[in-house]
């Protein structure tokens, strides 16, 4: 058997120059430090008991508001050349609009500047999820009024961090809002109706084109957006209709629009019983194709589907038919081997998920903005979780992504999610995709193998 680091050689001479290697992470997940934000839609969402599975609310989360010298010194061990983190809308605005938090401000500003000052790029995210309560009060995504709020934002994120944010992304995956917050109760705000699902995601992508005009009326660099897409394997052959609709709930709803070719036909008839799209306009969908410098694709598992049998597929988030409203009922079918969250490890489908992208998205640079996967971690090697299951994972899923461009795909970087073990959304701390382990009591940062790994891949390239 190859050791760590042969291993890690033999896959930095596959990485192409320029290629940018980076870790991934979002304000709720990580930052704790909820008194010195507003709130977001949520900590109303942790503060129902039987929403996240532990109980866990915001803080302390990682802590890392606090330890933020830390891990800026983790980043910079790590060698990565970007590092993905998204802005707290409540922690710029506490109500989300009006008066700046300055302290908040201050925070990215030393993030930003620590970033730099080691040499790795800052990759922002505008969105990822932490909604300010006053605007979930008012309806959230589905209240018109959220699109010029979201422009708002966008100008004073550009006016204090246009200079040095290397890449922006307006969104992360607007599928999870719509679908797991919306349509479903499974995320915040927990709307369980899904015509408010199909508008959520309309006006998530809105408030994307309009983000993207204010970004570029600051000369801000690199405006892109983040997108979970995957691959949807019809396993028994006999669900091609499915296969067909799951692809459009989950893809093509969101490519379409950015690519200029408004909602999918076929998807505007799946889903005639559950909303009539009035909600969409010309001039919406004239900035939503607004172009942009890049694409970034979060992708973890494929949706294996068949014919419904009824049966007991076991634990598996976030894939049954009540998150693709439209959809026929098929069974979700994913194979051994699979991860904690249940999903199923098949990095061939990360190939062809790059492979279709481009080819929907045409001309369009990809990133692989989050890749990953939730590991038992109960083997230690000289203190020193002995995580292997993830090296595999990272590394099959790395050259992966290699072998797409090898086909043609203008890929341009990936990012491991995630830099450390953090709030899993409705999971809670139950669940851990970080690279570095943190203990939750003492807020102890330890790499784990996989973080040597990654690290030694960076360094021979
Ligand atoms: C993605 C989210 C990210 C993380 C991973 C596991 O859907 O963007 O925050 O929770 O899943």
């Amino acid at each position: 058997m190859l050791s760590l680091d042969a291993r890690a050689h033999a896959l930095s001479q596959r990485i192409p120059d320029g290629f940018i290697l980076g870790t991934a992470t979002s304000s709720w997940q990580i930052e704790g430090d909820s008194t010195g934000r507003g709130s977001s839609i949520w900590d109303d969402f942790a503060a129902v008991a039987g929403n996240i599975k532990d109980g866990t609310t915001a803080d302390p989360a990682c802590d890392h508001v606090n330890r933020l010298d830390t891990d800026l010194e983790l980043l910079g061990w790590l060698g990565v050349d970007a590092y993905r983190f998204s802005f707290s809308w409540p922690r710029i605005f506490r109500t989300g609009e009006g008066e700046l938090n300055q302290s908040g401000l201050d925070f990215y500003d030393r993030l930003i500047d620590g970033l730099l000052e080691r040499g790795i790029k800052p990759a922002a995210t505008m969105y990822h999820w932490d909604l300010p309560s006053t605007f979930g009060d008012q309806g959230g995504w589905t209240w018109a009024p959220i699109v010029d709020r979201f422009g708002d934002y966008a100008e004073a994120l550009a006016n204090r961090y246009a200079d040095r944010v290397d890449s922006w992304a307006t969104l992360n995956e607007p599928w999870v809002s719509a679908c797991l917050g919306y349509a479903t109760t499974i995320h915040a705000p927990g709307a369980g109706d899904p015509a408010r699902g199909f508008e959520a995601a309309y006006r998530l992508l809105h408030a994307h084109g309009r983000a993207v005009d204010v970004l570029r009326s600051h000369n801000a660099p690199n405006v892109g957006t983040v997108l979970n897409l995957t691959t949807i394997i019809d396993d028994d052959g006999k669900s091609d209709y499915g296969r067909q609709i799951i692809d459009g709930l989950q893809n093509r709803i969101f490519l379409d629009p950015l690519a200029g070719r408004g909602i999918p036909i076929d998807i505007i008839e799946a889903t005639a019983g559950i909303t009539d799209w009035s909600f969409v306009t010309d001039e919406g969908l004239t900035e939503i194709a607004r172009p942009i410098d890049w694409l970034g694709i979060n992708y973890y598992t494929p949706a294996r589907i068949a014919q419904s049998t009824a049966s007991d597929k076991g634990f598996i988030v976030g894939q049954n038919t009540d998150v693709y409203p439209g959809s026929p009922l098929v069974e979700f079918v994913p194979r051994e081997p699979r991860t904690e969250m249940g999903w199923e490890i098949h990095a061939e489908s990360l190939t062809t998920t790059l492979v279709d992208t481009a080819e929907r998205l045409p001309g369009v640079p990809l990133f692989i903005t989050e890749n990953g996967g939730a590991f038992p971690d109960d083997e230690h090697v000289d203190g020193r979780v002995n995580d292997l299951d993830r090296v595999d994972y990272i590394e099959s899923h790395i050259n992966a992504a290699l072998d797409a461009r090898d086909r043609g795909v203008d890929l341009r970087g990936y990012f491991a999610w995630s830099l450390m073990d953090n709030i899993e959304w409705a999971e809670g701390l139950l669940k851990r995709f970080g690279i570095v382990h943190v203990d939750p009591e003492t807020q102890v940062r330890t790499p784990k193998s996989s973080a040597y790994f990654l690290r030694a891949v960076i360094a021979a390239r």
